[in-house]
């Protein structure tokens, strides 16, 4: 058993989660929590807003209310389309309302400005004149430095992913009113990363086991020299900065942001009565710390969060940075800015969580970007769950219910046929074991799948109307057989779809709960013979397409 401190990036609480931020982060988080309590580890899974950036800022201006505003409304909107989807975190809070976020931020800050790890500037900022303000990172937009994209952001360009100080600009403009800002000085703390490349360097040249699409991303960053990160900005939205000479300026929200896994899991074991329980998670050297991400916030959480963590040094350094690439819908990255999007909230009101999961993950853009659409959804749900998973679920226990009166038929470990099908099972676990604690997901699911096709051609094979008249015996250890091979997909398919995965353990008379032993024993004969069996419904429905419009 281990120790696994798993988190998913923080959303901004100006949106509501679409599919390309579920299939990106939040899905492919909770498949591996649910994979990881099934074999026996201890797992917390935290989440929760990232509430002070400057696109709530912008958000609240849009709307003439307060930051706080903005929080309040999608707080509940976020954490409702998790839930629909089955995402179980064990805590989902918020930066802007945990009790103790600003506190611990500010003792991050304050021991990496104490160690001589941050360093103050007198810099050029950007300021617009006609609105009164320094225009930090989105407030700003221009030309990309890098790679020449025009209406690229203040700090990052979302075409060629790079990041900038934010008058690296070329042709900016204040995006609130479109004029041209002048830049005046401003005195900000910077951490000093370059410090820590080397470091860096060794840690993810070690890290063999990480994507290659992260892994060799960073140290192609890392060969150059790492420039120096400003953390702070003249807002009143933020973490206030705790130097008295600072008075006014408050945290770069990508500071404060990653410190929030650590104080939402503090706030959980206050929750939990233990107020000291998150030492173990955040102090043990052996804990596994893994961060979900997708692909724009690696160099946060692969570079920048890190060596903070190094810094600071009470703290692991994560052990695994599993980022998805893009899902796209209709050739296009998915993003509210462009409207190119397909809100979680709505999807849920026509679909069942565990189909949409199944697709998400099937699609889950783990290597490279993939594309979303309804059709396919409903074609690979239709084809797949109803078609193979579904169908396979129905005969078998169909006919074991009228032929063998609802109970468990007799089976025999040693009856070849019996004895070739149960080390299809065993080695099916085993793949998906080691692929899934590799966290390819994707394969994973695949390993689950090919079990209930091979699960049909058994069946196909074994002919058992034909064989309940001529051979009641081999009938018997036949559908005991298919029985153990429709527990397992239960067991396998637990991680992926937590519904169908629950009705089924119950057609069986097991409890829902999938722990450890429900792996282990795969691959031999788990069912008690003669137990009663139920039914497991239509579990999943077959899906029409929607008339085009
Ligand atoms: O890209 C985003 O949506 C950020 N809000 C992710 C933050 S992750 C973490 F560091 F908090
Ligand atoms: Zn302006």
């Amino acid at each position: 058993m281990s120790r696994y401190l798993i988190t998913a990036a923080l959303p901004y609480t100006n949106n509501r989660p679409h599919v390309g931020h579920i299939a990106g982060a939040y899905l492919p988080a909770d498949i591996y929590v649910r994979f990881l309590r099934q074999t026996g580890n201890d797992v917390v899974f935290i989440c929760g807003s990232d509430d002070h950036g400057v696109p709530i800022i912008m958000s609240a201006r849009r709307e003439g209310v307060e930051p706080s505003d903005i929080v309040a409304k999608y707080r509940g909107a976020q954490d409702s389309a998790f839930r629909g989807l089955g995402i179980e975190f064990d805590i989902y809070s918020g930066t802007s309302t945990c009790p103790v976020h600003a506190e611990l931020a500010q003792e991050f800050f304050t021991r990496l400005h104490d160690r001589g790890e941050l360093v103050p500037r007198d810099t050029d900022q950007f300021y617009c004149p006609n609105c009164e303000q320094f225009l930090p990172d989105r407030f700003v937009e221009g030309t990309c430095p890098h790679c020449g994209t025009a209406g690229a952001r203040g700090d990052q360009c979302d075409t060629c992913t790079r990041s900038y100080e934010q008058t690296e600009l070329k042709e900016p403009y204040c995006v609130t009113c479109n004029t041209t800002p002048e830049i005046r000085t401003t005195r900000h703390w910077f951490f000093k990363l370059d410090a820590y490349r080397d470091r860096l360097r060794e840690w993810l040249e070690g890290r063999e086991d990480w994507r290659d699409t992260v892994r060799n991303y960073c140290l192609g960053l890392l060969r150059e020299e790492l420039p120096e990160r400003s953390i702070t900005r003249d807002l009143t939205w933020g973490v206030p900065v705790p130097l008295e000479e600072a008075e006014g300026k408050v945290m770069y929200v990508w500071f404060d942001a990653p410190i929030g896994y650590l104080s939402f899991t503090k706030e959980l074991f206050e929750s939990r009565g233990e107020p000291e329980g998150w030492r173990e998670y955040w102090e043990s050297e052996d804990t596994q710390l893994v961060h979900f991400i997708g692909k724009d916030n690696i160099v946060f959480h692969a570079i920048i969060w890190p060596a903070m963590l190094m810094g600071h040094g009470d703290f692991v350094i994560p052990a695994n940075v599993p980022a998805n690439e893009y899902l796209n819908f209709g050739g296009k990255k998915l993003a509210k800015s462009t409207g190119n999007v397909v809100w979680v909230e709505d999807l849920l009101k026509d679909y069942p969580a565990d189909l949409l999961r199944y697709y998400l993950a099937a699609v889950a853009p783990e290597g490279r970007d993939t594309s979303f659409t309804i059709e396919d959804f409903i074609t690979k749900s239709n084809e797949v769950l109803s078609g193979v998973v579904g169908n396979l679920c129905h005969r078998v226990f169909t006919f074991a219910n009228k032929t063998f009166d609802g109970r468990v038929p007799e089976g025999d470990p040693s009856d070849p046929t019996t004895r070739a099908l149960l080390d299809k099972i065993g080695e099916a676990r085993d793949q998906w074991k080691s692929a899934a604690d590799g966290v390819r997901l994707r394969e994973t699911l695949g390993i689950v799948v090919d079990l209930a096709r091979e699960g049909n051609r058994a069946f196909d094979a074994a002919e058992p109307w034909k064989t309940k008249k001529s051979d009641l015996e081999r009938c018997a250890f036949d559908i005991r057989a298919g029985l153990e091979l429709v527990h397992a997909l239960a067991v396998l398919f637990g991680p992926f779809l937590p519904t169908a995965s629950a009705k089924l353990r119950e057609a069986f008379g097991l409890p829902a709960e999938l722990g450890p032993d429900s792996v282990e024993t795969l691959g031999s004969l788990v069912l008690t013979t003669g137990a009663e069996l139920g039914a497991p419904g239509v579990l999943f429905p077959r899906l029409e397409l929607p008339e085009s419009e």
